[in-house]
């Protein structure tokens, strides 16, 4: 009979990964005003004091649905677009709907967004899908006009400061 075979570095560090809460960050950052707020949410998600969060950034056009489904939560970035959120962002959610309707209901997430005059649409249409995949919003969603004042990058850190906690709390 073949012996087992003890577990190597990879698989051992394979196994502590798997127990890690993930927090997946889904982004379209095509200017500075969304760069600043993309990395305000990510230190807030890795601030110190919050122990033993896998903190996952994803360009939203390279997001995949096995990345949704890795994750434990979810931090949503986007600009507003004629009246909706980015073509990116909607080809995420086109991309992984489907896949992870069943396996990610009820996860928290939060979310985003960055125009010139008008993010209403975005929210609605974000709204709209999360309300299909059965999210649970986890924290006020952060929305900007124009250039981002400190109170506004204050606000992203919040985010991602929020959802990243609450996954040390969260029972898988
Ligand atoms: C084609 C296009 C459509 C846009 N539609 C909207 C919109 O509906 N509402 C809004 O507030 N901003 C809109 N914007 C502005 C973008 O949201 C804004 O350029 C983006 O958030 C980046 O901001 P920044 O250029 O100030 O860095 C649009 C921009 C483009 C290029």
């Amino acid at each position: 009979m073949k012996e087992a075979r003890p577990l190597g570095r990879h698989s051992a560090a394979c196994q502590t990964a798997r127990v890690m809460a993930r927090l997946l960050v889904v982004h379209h950052t095509p200017s500075p005003a969304l760069h600043s707020m993309f990395e305000a949410v990510m230190r807030g998600a890795k601030d110190p004091s919050i122990e033993g969060i896998d903190i996952v950034s994803r360009p939203a056009l390279a997001a995949t649905a096995i990345d949704v489904l890795e994750a434990d939560g979810y931090v949503l970035g986007s600009t507003a677009n004629l009246g909706y959120m980015s073509g990116a962002l909607k080809h995420f959610f086109d991309l992984v709907y489907y896949p992870c309707l069943e396996a990610t209901q009820r996860r928290p997430y939060g979310f985003y967004l960055h125009g010139n005059d008008d993010t209403e649409g975005a929210r609605r249409g974000i709204d709209k899908i999360v309300t299909g995949l059965q999210w649970r919003l986890a924290a006020e969603p952060v929305s900007v006009l124009g250039t981002p004042s400190k109170d506004d990058l204050d606000a992203c850190w919040e985010l991602g400061a929020t959802l990243a906690a609450g996954l040390t709390l969260d029972d898988r």
